[in-house]
């Protein structure tokens, strides 16, 4: 039925009325919204981050862990190890979601975050035959919802294109273990490399950090071939890095962007407002994306 959003908002779509759910511009999201169901599934494409987007933030009150920190586990570092990466994360965590700084700002910092890091793993030599078992391990969860978010997709054949600054070997196998590494996936994230005895020895390719995925986009856009010609994006992240995930979306037309504001809520939600479409403050579930996707496919 080709109802009008903004009737099918308050019948079919309760979810948008919870107080959790801020707009800048409501009717523009609307318009977006009815533009992208007109052009149809052939014409949309779906770009995500992982960490905290895809995944879930918190559960029952408790940190939910980054691909990164799945990584943290008796199986593939030692004590030491893990007691420096903690220290890493405690001082670079404030600094990724600090709204009184700059992206400008942040950047080096970020990129001394993660190559100190992944530098440490490699001395590790982590081991790529027990990282499964890590992720089994780890209390790593996606969104409530998921299964429908990402079953729909496959179904209706709308390619989703997962853009993480975590580590690529890791997600997939989050992925893995819930079922729903389908092969509409399209993943651009930091992928690690192995020796012949299959212990780490580097990481792949240029390093994704959470504020230099425009780099990435423009970077990785010709192998992603015919995924850049989809002119409609639903773009899902968590962090204004992520904002420029479409970037190498050569023709875009309409553009919905959804924004999970989990952590210094108070002191970030004027910036998130400004900046994504619709944000979502505290919301472990896919209710919203999956709510836009059921009226656009
Ligand atoms: O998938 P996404 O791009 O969100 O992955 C990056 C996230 O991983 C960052 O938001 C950062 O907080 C986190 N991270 C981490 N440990 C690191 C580096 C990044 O938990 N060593
Ligand atoms: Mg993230």
């Amino acid at each position: 039925a080709r109802a009008i959003w903004h009737q099918v908002t308050t019948s079919e779509f309760p979810e948008f009325a919870k107080a959790s759910v801020l707009m800048r511009d409501r009717s523009k999201v609307e318009t977006t919204i009815q533009a992208m169901q007109r052009a149809g599934p052939e014409a949309l494409q779906v770009i995500s981050d992982f960490d905290m987007t895809l995944s879930r933030f918190a559960h029952n009150g408790k940190r939910c862990p980054t691909t990164h920190n799945i990584l943290d586990n008796d199986l593939l570092i030692n004590d030491t190890c893990k007691k420096r990466i903690r220290e890493l994360l405690n001082t670079y965590y404030p600094i990724e979601i600090d709204a009184a700084r700059t992206i400008e700002d942040k950047r080096p910092h970020m990129v001394e975050w993660w190559t100190t890091v992944h530098d440490l793993l490699i001395q590790q030599k982590v081991r790529k035959d027990m990282l499964a078992q890590a992720v089994e391990e780890s209390s790593a969860m996606l969104r409530e919802g998921y299964k429908v978010f990402f079953d729909r997709l496959q179904e209706n054949q709308v390619p989703l294109l997962i853009f993480s600054a975590g580590v690529g070997d890791i997600l997939e196998e989050v992925m893995r273990q819930n079922h729903v590494f389908h092969p509409n996936i399209h993943v651009v994230s930091n992928y690690m490399d192995f020796n012949q005895c299959g212990e780490l020895q580097a990481f792949k390719g240029q390093l994704i950090h959470t504020f230099n995925k425009r780099e990435g986009a423009l970077l990785h856009a010709a192998r992603l071939g015919k995924l850049r010609e989809r002119p409609n994006i639903l773009l899902l992240g968590d962090s204004l890095g992520d904002l420029s995930m479409a970037d190498g979306v050569a023709k875009p037309q309409h553009t919905l962007t959804i924004g999970f504001l989990n952590d210094q809520v108070d002191e970030r939600k004027e910036s998130y407002v400004n900046s994504f479409d619709i944000v979502l403050v505290k919301d472990e579930t896919m209710d919203i994306p999956n709510d836009i996707l059921n009226y656009v496919t």
